[in-house]
C-alpha cells in the first residue's frame, strides 16, 4: 500500500507540474548570465543635484502632470541616487552576478554637449561601478533609456540628424571615462518603444507627434547613432579596453488570433516586420538595410496617403555597410503577446504611422493573466516563439541577451503572480535554449525595484523590492520573489 501511494503521490506531482509548469531537468547552462535590470530616470531622482541638466522626461512630466494618471514625476523617484550602495546589497542578495543599468546623459553632461561634464555626474557613476565591482557584481551599461537632454528638443531631438553626432560625443565621454571598467555596453534601449510612443504618439516623451513623419525619422537616425557609436568603440577603444557593444530592441510577440485565417497570419508579418525588424533586419540581417516588405509597405502608403516621398527615410549604401552587422551581442526585451488580426485604419494625423502602416488589430485573450498593469497578460508561449523568431530570422551565431523580461502588479508583497511569471518564462527560455538551440546567453529580470513606470507613473510595480514611496527613506523591502529568483540564479534550475 505504501509503495503504491508513493508511486501514485510522485506521478501525482509530475503531472500537475507539467500541467502548470512544465517542470523538466532542463537546466541553465554554467555560463549562463542571470542579472537584474533598471534605468536611471527611473529609479534615480535627484533631478536637479550635482548639476544635473533637465531631460525630455523631467520636460515633459512637469509640463503635463495629467501624462501619468498619478500625476507623478521622477524628481525623487526611488531615490537610488542617494541610497545607490544599499541598492548594490540588494542586487546582492538576489545573488546575481550582472546588473544592468543606463547612465542618465543630462547628469554626466548637462546641457547635452561633451565639451561640459559634470564632475558630480561623473563621480557618481564611478562609485556607482566601483561598489557594484566590490560587491562582484558587473554592471551592464546602457547609454540611451531615454532621457535626452531637453536642449536638444529645441532642434527636433532624434528627428535632427545632427544629434547622431552628439550621441557619439557622448559615448566617446563614456567610453573614455569608464571603459577601464565597462566591458559591456547597450547604446540604446527600445528605440521603437521611444520612436513610436514618442514621436508617433504623445504616451511618452517628448510627446511630439510628428504626424507619420517623426517615428520613422526618429528610428533612422538612432539606428545610425547606434551603428557610430558601434564603429567609434570598434576603431578608438576595443583594441585596448576589450569590450563588447550592443543594442536591445524589444518586441511583442504576435499570433494570429484565429490560426487557420491566413489574413490573420499575415498580420502577424506585418506588425513584426513594421515593430520589430524595421530595427533588427539593417543590423542583424546579412543584406542589411530595412526590410523589402516594411520598404515596400511604407512607400505605397505614404503614396496613398498623399506624401511626395516615403515617410521612411534612405540610408546611403555606405550606411547601409556601417550598420550592417554592428552588434556584438542581439539584447531583446520581451513582455508580453498579442492576436492579430487585420484592420482597415483610415490614416489620422493623431494615429502612430507604424500602427496605420501595420493595419493590425492587437488583443489579448480575456482569459490569459493580467496580474495588474494593462497591456501586459501572460502568455509564456510567445516567448519561445518569439525567442524563436530572432534565431530563425538573423540566425544562430548572434547570442541573445534578454535584457528585459518581467510582469507588473498591484504591489504585493506575497508576489504569488511574479513568481509564476518568472518560472514559466524562464521555463520557455530553457525551452529554446535546449529544444530549439536558440544560442541565449543570458537573462536579466526587470527590474531590481518598484520605479517610476512611464506613462504609468507609480502605478505599476514591476520590482522583485517594494520601495515605499510615502516614506522620504524610500523603504526596500524584498517581495517573495526575491527569494524564487535567488533560487534559479543559485540552482540554475526552476524549481516549482
Ligand atoms: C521596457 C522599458 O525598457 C522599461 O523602461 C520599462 O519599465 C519596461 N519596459 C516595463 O514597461
Amino acid at each position: 500500500v505504501l509503495v503504491t501511494l508513493s508511486l501514485l503521490s510522485c506521478s501525482h506531482e509530475a503531472v500537475v507540474s507539467d500541467i502548470y509548469y512544465g517542470v523538466s531537468n532542463y537546466s541553465f547552462p554554467e555560463d549562463f548570465i542571470f542579472g537584474v535590470s533598471t534605468a536611471a530616470f527611473q529609479i534615480e531622482g535627484a533631478w536637479n543635484e550635482g548639476g544635473k541638466g533637465e531631460s525630455i522626461w523631467d520636460t515633459y512630466v512637469h509640463e503635463h502632470p495629467e501624462y501619468t494618471p498619478d500625476k507623478s514625476n521622477g524628481d525623487i523617484a526611488a531615490d537610488s541616487y542617494h541610497k545607490f550602495k544599499e541598492d548594490v546589497q540588494l542586487i546582492k542578495a538576489l545573488g546575481v552576478k550582472y546588473y544592468r543599468l543606463s547612465i542618465s546623459w543630462p547628469r554626466l553632461l548637462p546641457n547635452g554637449t561633451s565639451n561640459n561634464i559634470s564632475t558630480d555626474g561623473a563621480r557618481y557613476y564611478r562609485n556607482l561601478f566601483e561598489e557594484l565591482l566590490k560587491a562582484n557584481i558587473t554592471p551592464i551599461v546602457t547609454l540611451f533609456h531615454w532621457d535626452m537632454p531637453t536642449p536638444f528638443m529645441d532642434l527636433g531631438g532624434w528627428n535632427n540628424p545632427v544629434i547622431v553626432d552628439y550621441f557619439v560625443d557622448y559615448a566617446r565621454v563614456a567610453f573614455n571615462l569608464y571603459g577601464d571598467i565597462i566591458k559591456t555596453w547597450t547604446t540604446i534601449n527600445e528605440p521603437h518603444q521611444h520612436c513610436y510612443q514618442g514621436y508617433g504618439a504623445d504616451y511618452f516623451a517628448p510627446a511630439i507627434k510628428s504626424h507619420g513623419v517623426g517615428e520613422y525619422l526618429c528610428a533612422h537616425y538612432l539606428i545610425l547613432s547606434h551603428a557610430k557609436a558601434y564603429h567609434l568603440y570598434e576603431k578608438e577603444f576595443k583594441p585596448h579596453q576589450k569590450g563588447k557593444v550592443g543594442i536591445t530592441l524589444d518586441a511583442f510577440m504576435g499570433i494570429p488570433k484565429d490560426p487557420r485565417n491566413f489574413q490573420d497570419v499575415l498580420a502577424v508579418r506585418s506588425y513584426l516586420q513594421i515593430h520589430f525588424d524595421l530595427y533588427a533586419h539593417p543590423i542583424f540581417s546579412a543584406e542589411g538595410d530595412y526590410p523589402t516588405f516594411v520598404r515596400q509597405r511604407i512607400n505605397n502608403m505614404s503614396l496613398a496617403q498623399g506624401f511626395a516621398r516615403s515617410r521612411l527615410p534612405y540610408f546611403t549604401a555606405e550606411e547601409v555597410k556601417i550598420i550592417r552587422g554592428s552588434s556584438d551581442f542581439f539584447g531583446l526585451n520581451h513582455y508580453t503577446t498579442y492576436l492579430m488580426s487585420p484592420s482597415e485604419m483610415e490614416f489620422s494625423w493623431s494615429i502612430p504611422s507604424m500602427d496605420h502602416d501595420a493595419q493590425v488589430r492587437m488583443e489579448q485573450d480575456p482569459h490569459w493573466e493580467k496580474p495588474g498593469t494593462d497591456w501586459l497578460s501572460v502568455y509564456p508561449e510567445g516567448f519561445r516563439k518569439l525567442l524563436n523568431y530572432v534565431s530563425d530570422n538573423y540566425g544562430r551565431e548572434i547570442p541573445i541577451i534578454v535584457t528585459e523580461n518581467g510582469v507588473g502588479d498591484k504591489g504585493q508583497l506575497k508576489d504569488y503572480d511574479r513568481i509564476s511569471y518568472f518560472n514559466k518564462y524562464l521555463y520557455q527560455l530553457l525551452l529554446a535554449i535546449h529544444e530549439d538551440n536558440c544560442n541565449i546567453i543570458g537573462y536579466f529580470a526587470w527590474t531590481l525595484m518598484d520605479d517610476f513606470e512611464w506613462s504609468d507613473g507609480y502605478l505599476s510595480k514591476f520590482g522583485l523590492y517594494k520601495v515605499d514611496f510615502d516614506s522620504p527613506e524610500r523603504t526596500r523591502t524584498p517581495k517573495l520573489s526575491v527569494s524564487s529568483y535567488r533560487n534559479i540564479v543559485q540552482t540554475r534550475r526552476i524549481n516549482f
